[in-house]
């Protein structure tokens, strides 16, 4: 119920609301937002048996500092707003996923739809504003990489593109090019590069699927939480090999999952290892190594 109630605050605006506008009585959030009150006042009231929001002693109800930074900031490190649109995004296509489970069979990307899309763009990107470019200079090989006048890089599977602006930002002399397969994908990707300003110039967003990359002399390619996705990795993979220049690398950025499995496990095993993401990109690696570039295993969290 709370995973349900969060996305009904986070797609109507009410969250936003209160952290912008500040504390509100069901009349005014429904005014503010273009919503009913009645409504509002079912959803201001579950907020707060919840624990989410505070009651004010004049009634109005109200999100702490800490509540804005989980609930309303989209660059908020702590932001996870973005998990229960995704959990909401997933549940809309349970017949579907009932059938492949049935079956075998699978439900694509493009099925899911915009609250997965969006979701996954807006959970990752706190982290690619404010880890990645950190994470990939603690690497001297890839700090060198950054530094280097005409770099070009390659981001496949970039999804909403937060991944390919932020290397865009961290290296200011190159250009990165993104890569989805994913038209809707690709259309939310080439507008959020046009919003920004300072790096739209250096970035491409081609639409394509990774495995039809032509070959090319990239400096370094990035693969940021989408090998594990990909119905052909080892294609995509080979692929990218072939658009690397020599003894140039291959970054691949997945979910710090276990492992091996373990049970119980903790709350992050418990919300990713329903598809075994670790195991699946090491059975990928440990498989087909032989066609891949040169591998090197560096944990950074
Ligand atoms: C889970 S999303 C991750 C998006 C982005 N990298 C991020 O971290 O926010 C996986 C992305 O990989 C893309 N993708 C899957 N298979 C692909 C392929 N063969 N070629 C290019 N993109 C692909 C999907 O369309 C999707 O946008």
């Amino acid at each position: 119920m709370d995973a349900l109630a969060i996305h009904l605050g986070d797609r109507l605006g009410w969250y936003r609301s209160l952290a912008e506008d500040g504390p509100a009585s069901p009349v005014e959030l429904a005014e503010r937002t273009g919503t009913d009150a009645r409504y509002a006042r079912e959803w201001l009231e579950q907020q707060a048996v919840t624990g989410i929001l505070g009651v004010d002693e004049d009634g109005r109800f109200s999100l702490s500092p800490v509540g804005v930074a989980v609930l309303a900031d989209p660059h908020s490190l702590a932001y996870s707003t973005p998990m229960a649109r995704m959990v909401c995004g997933a549940a809309m296509h349970l017949p579907e996923l009932l059938e492949a489970y049935r079956t075998g069979g699978g439900v694509s990307w493009s099925r899911l739809g915009r609250d997965a899309r969006e979701s996954q763009a807006d959970a990752n990107r706190p982290w690619f504003e404010h880890r990645l470019e950190g994470a990939l200079r603690s690497v001297p090989e890839l700090d060198a990489v950054l530094r280097k006048p005409g770099a070009r890089l390659l981001d496949i599977g970039c999804g909403a593109v937060w991944s390919t602006i932020a290397l865009a930002h961290a290296c200011p002399g190159g250009h990165v090019d993104g890569v989805d397969v994913d038209l809707a994908s690709v259309e939310l990707a080439r507008t959020n590069v046009e919003s920004d300003d300072a790096v739209a110039q250096r970035i491409t967003v081609i639409e394509s699927d990774a495995a039809d990359l032509p070959e090319a002399t990239y400096d370094a390619a990035f693969a940021f939480e989408c090998i594990h996705d990909m119905p052909q990795p080892v294609e995509v993979l080979d692929a990218v090999r072939r658009t690397l220049a020599p003894g140039a690398p291959l970054i691949v950025v997945d979910e710090a999952v276990a492992e091996t499995f373990t049970a119980p496990g903790d709350d992050v095993e418990r919300l990713i290892v329903r598809m075994r993401l670790g195991e699946v990109v090491f059975e990928i690696f440990e498989n087909f190594g032989h066609n891949l570039p040169e591998l090197s295993y560096a944990p950074c969290g």
